[in-house]
């Protein structure tokens, strides 16, 4: 028994090891080193038999070896049982997927997205107001008289000391008409805030767009074509239209806007409330008392204005019946836009 000899078993059971592509495999080879009849195991039950000097020399050598191939062989077992793990899990088709989760964005932030970007292609900027506003801004400016019910305590929220949460967007066009000078053409999105109990289509909190525009020589015929464009690009070509005289204090004459009902298409229904058209904004000319308000010359300038609550516009839009679904978080609802 010579040294050579070790060191071939060795080399041989090594490349052998990390070729070997199954654990049966491997378990053939540790046999055929360490088993009973194993290569290594012979020689070291022959070391007895040789002589004393060669016994220590081969003893060594032979124990070396069987440590060094007890180690590759318990290595590649841990490789072959992690590799063979993941190849079983990438070829189990029978597993049922993962549902990933998308988030969407709100249908009421949709809606306000879109009735803005309509204006905005139209040349109109963005302006925000703040949501706690005082008397003045709410009420006086836009010439509502002292003794107006809007201004009661039971149509809107009282902070005291002249302050209320605003119940309209429309104190933002005194707000932008006092900071420039005309041409001004605005719309602003917000939150406003009013006392009413909530059922299917009150909510004490709800957004409204306010749009404004002043300039010279502007007229009932700019306001009539604006909305018109606006009503078909939110709800479509097709859409039928139709201005009605309304009162609102800061317009004069004033308007409110309706579109053909979605639903029958002017025959009658729930919906409309039989009268066969769903109103979907109000709007007017600028009074002159609003311009002078702000310091405006109401013989040079002149403008109009409209205002529309946008869960209004989203639920004609979506045919939804019941406001409150908005707030809810429902996501069998939310899920749907
Ligand atoms: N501020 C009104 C409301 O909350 C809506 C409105 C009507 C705004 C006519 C306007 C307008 O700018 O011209 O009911």
């Amino acid at each position: 028994m010579d040294k050579e000899a070790i060191s071939k078993i060795q080399k041989a059971a090594e490349s052998s090891i990390e070729q070997a592509k199954s654990l049966e495999e491997l378990e053939r080879i540790r046999i055929k080193v360490f088993g009973r009849k194993g290569e290594l195991t012979q020689i070291l039950r022959g070391l007895s038999s040789l002589p004393i000097e060669e016994r220590k020399e081969i003893g060594r050598l032979a124990n070396l070896a069987k440590e060094q191939l007890t180690a590759r062989l318990a290595a590649r077992k841990v490789e072959l049982e992690t590799s063979q793990a993941t190849t079983e899990d990438k070829i189990d088709v029978t597993l049922p997927g993962y549902r990933l989760w998308r988030g969407s964005r709100h249908p009421i932030t949709q809606t306000l997205d879109e009735i803005l970007a309509i204006f905005v292609g139209m040349g109109y900027q963005e302006e925000l107001g703040p949501e706690i506003e005082t008397e003045w801004y709410n009420y006086d400016a836009l010439n509502f008289p002292p003794d107006h019910p809007a201004r009661d305590m039971i149509a809107c929220f009282y902070l005291g000391q002249g302050l209320l949460l605003r119940s309209h967007t429309s104190p933002v066009q005194i707000r932008v008409m006092e900071r420039k000078k005309p041409p001004i053409r605005i719309v602003a999105p917000g939150r406003v805030f009013r006392p009413d109990a909530f059922d299917a289509s009150h909510s004490p909190v709800f957004y409204q767009v306010e749009g404004l525009y002043v300039d010279e020589g502007v007229s009932m015929a700019d306001l009539k074509g604006t909305l018109e464009v606006f009503s078909k690009k939110m709800f479509g070509e097709k859409t039928k239209i139709r201005f009605s005289p309304s009162y609102f204090p800061f317009t004069e004459p004033s308007a409110e806007l309706a579109i053909l009902c979605v639903v029958c298409e002017g025959q009658g229904c729930k919906t409309c409330k039989n009268s066969g058209w769903l109103e979907i904004l109000g709007c007017g000319m600028v009074h002159p008392k609003v311009l002078e308000n702000v310091g405006y010359d109401s013989v040079k300038y002149t403008g109009f204005a409209f205002g529309m609550g946008v869960e209004r516009i989203a639920m004609i839009k979506y045919a939804i019946d019941d406001i409150r679904l908005f707030y809810e978080n429902d996501l069998r609802f939310l899920e749907q836009f």
